[in-house]
């Protein structure tokens, strides 16, 4: 199969193009080569590109940055999803298009589901629940994949942000009534290889298994290095309040665990649980540095 991929230089989408580039046939675009805040040259900078299969990994991703910045974020996240979704068309392929948990405003405490209403705090997550609604009003047969708490090897993160602290700092705090799931890059990239195999379409939510808040997932990663002898200053996360958090611009949702159980139920693969992926991830890319 042949394979684009949109915003490679991204934490998700490198890891697409280092994994997928081992057995497709595969074109990455960078921001550089590929910007979506300049829609009249995205036509042309796929022209040449054959491909079955168009994965957009682009994002404007900063939250509080789409607050002050609403034009750009519909721009980057709604209309330019919208275009490589009609070109997709056009070249007879499918969009494989990321979203985010913050389309929800985290007021359900069960797992939010694919059926459930989306209604976003944030100008963030309007800009990506536009999106979503542009790329599936082109077609059905395109798939929207809503992800939370992105981490992997290929660029920094909340993990890798901690774990950091935690070597240079004696105190060391996350917010602990925030909750929803970690989700490591590298299991994506094999979970949506198994929905690509079961053609699945419409809006699919992927996250690791389990939830936890930010304080959670982050005396969890502390542990691990502990067990790791990964030398550390700060032993225990202390816990704040997504209140205390002043420097934050947009509105955050509460609670958006996702619930995996349409992925499951179309592949018959429960996702690992968060706890795994993070002791995999420090084992194989935090340990080593
Ligand atoms: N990170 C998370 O925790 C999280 C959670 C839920 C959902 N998601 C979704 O998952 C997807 C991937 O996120 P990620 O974590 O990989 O984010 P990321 O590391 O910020 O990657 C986004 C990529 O998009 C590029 N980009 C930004 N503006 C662009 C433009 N105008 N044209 C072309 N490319 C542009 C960025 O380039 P520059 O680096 O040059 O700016 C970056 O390489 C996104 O759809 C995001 O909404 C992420």
């Amino acid at each position: 199969m042949k394979i684009a991929i949109i915003g490679a230089g991204g934490r998700l989408g490198a890891a697409f193009a280092r994994e997928y580039s081992r057995d497709l046939e595969m074109t990455s675009f960078a921001r550089s080569q590929l910007d979506l805040g300049r829609l009249n040259r995205v036509r042309s900078a796929l022209a040449e590109t054959k491909f079955e299969l168009l994965v957009n990994c682009a994002a404007l991703t900063n939250v509080d940055y789409c607050e002050s910045h609403r034009e750009e974020a519909f721009l980057v996240n709604a209309e330019g999803p919208g275009l490589l979704a009609e070109i997709a068309n056009e070249k007879s392929a499918n969009l494989i298009h990321f979203s985010t948990d913050y389309v929800f405003d985290g007021k359900k405490s069960d797992p939010y589901t694919e059926e459930d209403k989306a209604v976003s705090l944030s100008v963030y997550g309007e800009s990506k629940l536009e999106g979503e609604r542009r790329v599936l009003e082109v077609s059905s047969q395109h798939l929207v994949v809503r992800l939370s708490w992105v981490f992997g090897p290929d660029k920094p993160s909340f993990i890798d942000q901690i774990i950091q602290r935690a070597r240079e700092d004696d105190v060391v705090t996350a917010v602990a009534d925030k909750f929803s799931a970690p989700t490591y890059t590298i299991d994506v990239v094999s979970w949506l290889r198994l929905a690509i195999d079961k053609s699945a379409n419409g809006i699919l939510h992927l996250a690791n298994n389990g939830g936890c808040s930010w304080q959670e997932w982050a005396q969890y990663a502390v542990d691990v290095c502990g067990g790791l002898g990964i030398r550390l200053k700060a032993e225990r996360i202390g816990a704040v309040s997504l209140a205390d958090m002043k420097n934050f611009v947009a509105q955050r949702p509460v609670h958006t665990v996702l619930s995996t159980a349409k992925f499951a139920a179309l592949t018959g693969v429960k996702p690992r649980h968060w706890r795994d992926a993070v002791a995999e991830y420090i084992t194989a890319h935090v340990l080593k540095k």
